[in-house]
């Protein structure tokens, strides 16, 4: 096991109800700007429980931050955080409200002339204006840890940020939001999280039993509650464990220790930014061609998790490796996501080089668990994929 340090400051308050508790957790006398999305909030109920529960605040509202969170919307956001100097915000909404918020508590302190700045030059955030969040949407985990990732139409680029000022301050966990999720999004939830465990967990055996069997008990559980909650979102005991599940996957705790990859986040992101494909949705490209160019390396592993969370014991370490990669991409299509970029457009030819000549533009050339993945092998991964 690898050295590590863990702290999570965020508070989770989980289950039915919980949103009523908001006004216990935000300042007294706080000037509070609500955030929120496309408005599915408005039409679920969940927009009214939490404007019962901030009674007695001052509250402003910005609606309008669109699935991967656009920086020329949040840029009027910003503005209106500083014109009515706002001092706490609260994120409504799924992984794309949630990260739009801790780029404006970011951008809303940060004292240099161009907030992009922040994600173009990796600055880290060690202080950012204090938020909460009322998660929508099980998926990205944004909901407790310090990541955000966020889109510039006018330039094309989808790029991450973080540091350790972008904790929520709370998280409210309410699974009986679930029940108005879309298929479309509940697969995507599912898969995003799915892939957030496989990012930290398929690289190579690092002697850290726990953090393995944490990651395979969060897979397994996925793997569970899928068909359930695809058939009947208002699963109550089916919904809470995916939410936790998508949390658990990204708070951290299962990266401690060992070696992580995330380079299929690194090329599904280009995929987004190049054809608005729903995030979750090219991480399931990705990963097959990932997983089998990276074969030799990952075996181990892959041969370990088609024992223990997909029960293929049979046959040797090679056969089930690829029996692994098999049943993930199953996986995948069994809740109606397609896992080749042509399914989704027919202008995928040159794909795999634009992204890599992106990755080279960048210098990122060091991905993988090994930090060896550049451009020329990010660009026979992407291929493999169409
Ligand atoms: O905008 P509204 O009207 O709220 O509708 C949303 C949106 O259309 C809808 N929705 C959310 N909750 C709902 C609901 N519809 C009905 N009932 C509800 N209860 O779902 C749609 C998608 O929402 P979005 O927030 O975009 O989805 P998700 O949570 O999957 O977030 C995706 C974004 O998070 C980033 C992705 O790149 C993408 O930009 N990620 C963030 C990460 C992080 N911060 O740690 C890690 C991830 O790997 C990921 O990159
Ligand atoms: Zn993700």
């Amino acid at each position: 096991m690898l050295n590590f340090e863990f702290n999570n400051p965020t508070k989770i308050l989980f289950g039915k109800g919980q949103i009523a508790k908001l006004s216990a957790e935000i300042p007294a006398g706080a000037k509070v700007m609500l955030l929120y999305g496309g408005g599915s909030i408005k039409t679920n109920g969940i927009y009214d429980q939490v404007k019962t529960a901030l009674q007695g605040f001052q509250v402003t509202e910005f609606g309008g931050i669109p699935a991967n969170p656009e920086y020329a919307v949040l840029m009027q956001a910003l503005a209106r955080i500083k014109a009515e100097n706002i001092d706490f915000l609260l994120a409504v909404g799924g992984g794309s409200v949630i990260d739009g918020v801790k780029f404006l508590s970011s951008a809303a302190l940060y004292d240099g002339d161009t907030p992009w700045d922040i994600l173009a030059k990796s600055i880290r955030t060690f202080k950012g204006m204090p938020f909460g969040t009322v998660l929508t949407l099980p998926a990205t985990g944004s909901e407790m840890n310090s990541g955000s990732v966020i889109s510039r139409a006018e330039t094309g680029e989808k790029l991450a940020m973080g540091g350790p000022g972008l904790f929520p301050v709370f998280s409210i966990l309410d699974p009986e939001v679930v029940r108005s999720i879309p298929q479309r999004q509940l697969a995507n939830g599912i898969t995003d999280a799915y892939s957030h465990v496989l990012e930290q967990y398929l690289t190579y055996p690092a002697g850290a039993l726990l953090q393995d069997r944490f990651a395979e008990s969060i897979l397994q559980t996925l793997i569970e509650v899928a068909p359930r909650i695809m058939k009947d979102p208002s699963d109550y005991e089916a919904a809470s464990n995916f939410m936790w599940s998508c949390t658990m996957a990204l708070n951290g705790l299962i990266q401690k220790g060992v070696p992580t990859d995330w380079a299929v986040h690194a090329m599904g992101h280009e995929l987004t930014a190049m054809y608005g494909i729903d995030h979750a949705r090219t991480l399931a490209i990705i990963t097959p061609g990932h997983f089998r160019f990276n074969f030799d390396r990952k075996k181990a592993k892959l041969a370990q998790y088609a024992e223990r969370v997909w029960g293929v014991v049979e046959g040797s370490e090679e056969k089930k490796a690829l029996a692994a990669i098999e049943k993930t991409e199953e996986f995948f299509q069994s809740m109606g996501i397609a896992t080749r970029l042509s399914a989704y457009t027919a202008d995928f030819e040159g794909t795999a080089e634009k992204i890599a000549d992106r990755f080279t533009a960048r210098n990122w050339t060091k991905l993988g668990e090994h930090k060896d993945l550049g451009p020329e092998q990010v660009k026979q991964i992407v291929a493999m994929n169409y």
